[in-house]
């Protein structure tokens, strides 16, 4: 237990699991009372009664990051329950792999809708609310896939390009609102996402061994660990810092 996001409502979209169910429940465990946005029904509302069996406050919200009026209700919905958005972690996302020229302009766009247009719709809906209020920390989720290229990742290394991209443009416009927007730069984690692609390899024991030999610290991310950043960036501790893209990935980017 600790006090770092004390008397804060946070938003996180995509935390019914992966790093955003790990921040939900660091971030709840750090006093937040914490909006659970995610497409997945099921996970979503398995993570708040979690959090709430912990005697800790959060309530999940049924929301498409694509769909501007189900951001809307979101943010209203958040609003009506806990009074007040302090933070907005924007981690929903997609992957996608394939070069450019196996990818179709239909999945391009479906990764951008979600990756790059999610974060501008959430960004937009939530900013009104924290400029009133007189400020707010918003992380977004880009990746090392950001920072450098990555193989086969075309439409997913571009979003998250373009995620950065629009963290500084987001920090420069708001910073005289007292709104600070930094980048979170994940390396690879061990999350239902990446598990997945482990075991549907036909050798999944040498596919783990391929992810973990390339990163400088020996193994992939536990999804806390990612989520421990996720939570400096959203507190009071990282006042003076905005515009940033901070990579936590073994040291992966630093090649
Ligand atoms: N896992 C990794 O190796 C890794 C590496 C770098 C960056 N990242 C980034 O970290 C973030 C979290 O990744 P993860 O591995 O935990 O992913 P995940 O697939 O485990 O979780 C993503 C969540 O987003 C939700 N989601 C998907 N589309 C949505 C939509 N349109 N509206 C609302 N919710 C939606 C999903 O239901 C899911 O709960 C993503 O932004 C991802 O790109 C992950």
């Amino acid at each position: 237990m600790g006090e770092r996001l004390a008397g804060k409502v946070a938003i996180i979209t995509g935390a019914s699991t992966g790093i955003g169910k790990a921040a939900a429940f660091l971030f709840a465990e750090n006093g937040a009372r914490v909006v659970i946005a995610d497409i997945n029904r099921e996970g979503g509302k398995k993570v708040a009664e979690a959090i709430q069996a912990k005697g800790q406050e959060a309530l999940y919200v049924a929301a498409d990051v694509t769909h501007p009026k189900q951001v809307q209700a979101m943010v209203q919905q958040a609003l009506e329950r806990f009074g007040r958005i302090d933070v907005l972690y924007n981690n929903a996302a997609v992957n996608f792999f394939g070069k450019a020229l196996d990818t179709s302009l239909e999945d391009w766009n479906r990764v951008f809708s979600i990756n790059v247009a999610g974060v501008f719709l959430c960004c937009k809906s939530v900013i009104p609310v924290m400029q009133a209020q007189g400020g707010g920390a918003i992380v977004n989720t880009a990746s090392s896939a950001g920072l450098v290229g990555l193989r086969n990742l075309a439409a997913y290394t571009a979003s998250k390009g373009a995620v950065l991209q629009f963290t500084k443009n987001l920090a420069l416009d708001y910073a005289a609102d007292h709104i600070r927007v930094n980048a979170l730069c994940p390396g690879v984690t061990a999350t239902e996402m990446t598990m997945q692609v482990i075991e549907d390899d036909p050798d999944p024991v040498a596919a783990r061994a391929r992810f973990d030999r390339v990163i400088p610290r020996g193994t992939m991310a536990e999804p806390i660990e990612i989520a421990r950043v996720a939570l400096f960036l959203a507190s009071d501790e990282a006042s003076y810092m905005t515009g940033a893209a901070v990579p936590v990935d073994g040291g992966y980017t630093a090649e």
